[in-house]
């Protein structure tokens, strides 16, 4: 299968900058192709607007929809928006890797979902990403065992407005999210074994659960 990896954090050092690269790494070995979108080393741009089209329908009153359907139907997205639609096109998997930034993506992530899952695109009668795969893993300060539904609401409630609002609304099959907790505190042991861990479900993931 092919994959595209969307990875959201500003240092490239970072433990999510690794998993981006272990994700690769381990997915190539496995026989599979991956691309990797770097929001912060592309620059990308986190908010949508009149940037967003080449030749933008002029009208008084900046509709951001209205934008979105003309330029589908004319191909007038600027560059960096038509090429992450065009990765997006060519990929089987989609897979977000991110640091939870309170209790949400990076406001880079949120840029690139509502300016690349366009209506007519991504929703809005074509759902032209219908059918392909999303995996959700996500780093958090905040110790896993406390995401418990009663100290903290769980992982697929907090990130149901990712899960549920943006994939699956956008017609694609949805695994569990995966999340490395407490990232911070942990011994180079716990994160080795961290590493391990997602390694494993990587190789195992067409036999994760679907959420949706
Ligand atoms: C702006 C910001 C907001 C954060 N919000 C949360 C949060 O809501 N919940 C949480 O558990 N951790 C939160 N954190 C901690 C990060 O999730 C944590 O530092 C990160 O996952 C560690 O991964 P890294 O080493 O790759 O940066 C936040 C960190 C920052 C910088």
């Amino acid at each position: 299968m092919h994959v595209l990896v969307v990875l959201a954090h500003p240092e490239s050092a970072s433990f999510n900058g690794h998993l981006a690269r272990l994700a690769e790494t381990t997915l190539t070995a496995a026989g599979h192709t991956v691309e990797i979108s770097d929001l912060y080393q592309q620059e990308f741009g986190a908010v949508a607007g009149l940037a967003d089209f080449t030749e933008p329908l002029s009208t008084d009153y900046f509709d951001l929809q209205a934008q979105q359907r003309a330029a589908v139907a004319n191909r007038t997205f600027a560059p960096d928006v038509q090429a992450e639609m065009d990765k997006l096109r060519r990929c089987d998997l989609l897979l977000f890797q991110f640091p939870l930034w309170w209790h949400s993506v990076p406001a880079i992530l949120k840029g690139w979902i509502d300016r690349v899952l366009a209506v007519g695109f991504a929703y809005g009668g074509v759902k032209e990403l219908a059918g392909k795969r999303a995996l959700v893993s996500l780093t958090s300060g905040t110790p896993e065992h406390l995401w418990d539904g009663v100290t903290l609401p769980t992982l697929e409630s907090t990130l149901s407005h990712l899960l549920r609002g943006t994939l699956a609304f956008c017609g694609m099959a949805v695994y569990e999210p995966f999340m490395i907790g407490g990232v911070k505190q942990l011994s180079p042991e716990q994160r080795a074994q961290a590493e391990v861990d997602f390694v494993e479900m990587l190789h195992h993931l067409p036999q994760r659960r679907l959420i949706f």
